[in-house]
């Protein structure tokens, strides 16, 4: 409080702001003021703009993720064209060869990146409509599983699912539910170990219906799992930065979960195992349809 009141002099500073740590509790920020009230009185203003404070550092650091990751790529696409400029003539045939796969690699990554970004803050915005609809869970597993087979990370992990005609469907929308489910399997390939296990599962009882995606890979330190759903959030980012990840998927499973009411669970033994788990609410759960 030294910068509203002087305390030699008990001189008071009216209508300026500080920003100080709450004496109550120092995780919170308050903004303080002192303002002229009637006579010669004066009023001391303390407002909880702890909220604020946290936006304006996410909106900060999202910026600085977003360039950050787009530099990267664009380095190297950079890198690559100014070579063709200065002497297109002289690139042999091999030397197209292997430029060409990296600029496409690199376009791809900055490509998926935007894809995401913008489905995150329509998502955010409550902008993109639901389509909601029955939808056959274990059918979306199953195709996804197919897609699993196809990922460059994909070495030959063992990915268990029995769809043994479950009975429960879901309302929901499916596009985004098979993001959900892609997101969560591909994870589970791209962060796993050779040969691991991992198992997927759609069970419904009476209070909700939960999917969940476990393997027995690496696992996750305990300290990371609260911040796993942030924008851009990486474990490794050394280790994922080479497997193309940017740290948005995560996100967005958290938001198409919200809006639908479901939860995300995330329970890690750290070289042992890592579960996602999405809780839906019974509501969503129906009984397959008849043809
Ligand atoms: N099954 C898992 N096992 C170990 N670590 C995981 C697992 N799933 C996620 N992670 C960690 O969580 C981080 C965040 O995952 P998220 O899906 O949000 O981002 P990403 O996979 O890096 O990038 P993106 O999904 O946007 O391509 C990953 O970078 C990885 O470190
Ligand atoms: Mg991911």
């Amino acid at each position: 409080f030294q910068e509203l009141i002087n305390l030699e002099t008990g001189q008071v500073t009216a209508n300026k702001a500080v920003m100080v740590d709450s004496p109550l509790d120092k995780t919170k920020k308050l903004e303080v003021r002192v303002i002229d009230y009637t006579g010669d009185n004066q009023m001391l203003i303390a407002q909880d703009i702890t909220k604020t404070v946290r936006l304006q550092v996410m909106r900060r650091d999202f910026v600085a993720n977003v360039s950050h990751e787009l530099r990267t790529p664009l380095t190297v696409l950079m890198g690559y064209l100014e070579m063709f400029n200065t002497d297109v003539a002289g690139f042999s045939p091999s030397q197209w060869q292997k430029a060409l796969p990296v600029m496409c690699q690199q376009t791809e990554r900055m490509s998926d990146m935007v894809h995401e970004l913008l489905l995150l803050s329509h998502l955010e915005m409550g902008e993109n409509v639901l389509t909601i609809a029955p939808v056959n869970v274990e059918k979306v597993i199953s195709e996804v599983i197919d897609d699993a087979h196809h990922l460059e990370a994909y070495e030959q992990q063992h990915i268990h699912f029995n769809g043994q005609e479950n009975p429960h469907w879901l309302l929901a929308d499916k596009n985004q539910l098979r993001s959900v489910v892609s997101n969560l399997l591909f994870n589970a390939v791209k962060y796993t170990p050779a040969e691991s296990d991992i198992h997927i599962t759609w069970q419904v009882d009476k209070k909700q219906g939960v999917l969940t995606v476990e393997d027995n890979g690496n696992g996750i330190a305990e300290h990371h799992i609260e911040r796993l759903t942030e924008r851009f959030y990486r474990v490794d980012k050394g280790r994922t930065q080479g497997k193309g990840g940017s740290g948005l998927g995560l996100a967005i499973v958290k938001h198409i979960l919200q809006r639908h009411d479901a939860k995300l669970s995330i329970s890690s033994k750290w070289g042992v195992s890592t579960t996602f788990r999405c809780h839906f609410p019974i509501t969503a759960v129906i009984e397959k349809p008849v043809d």
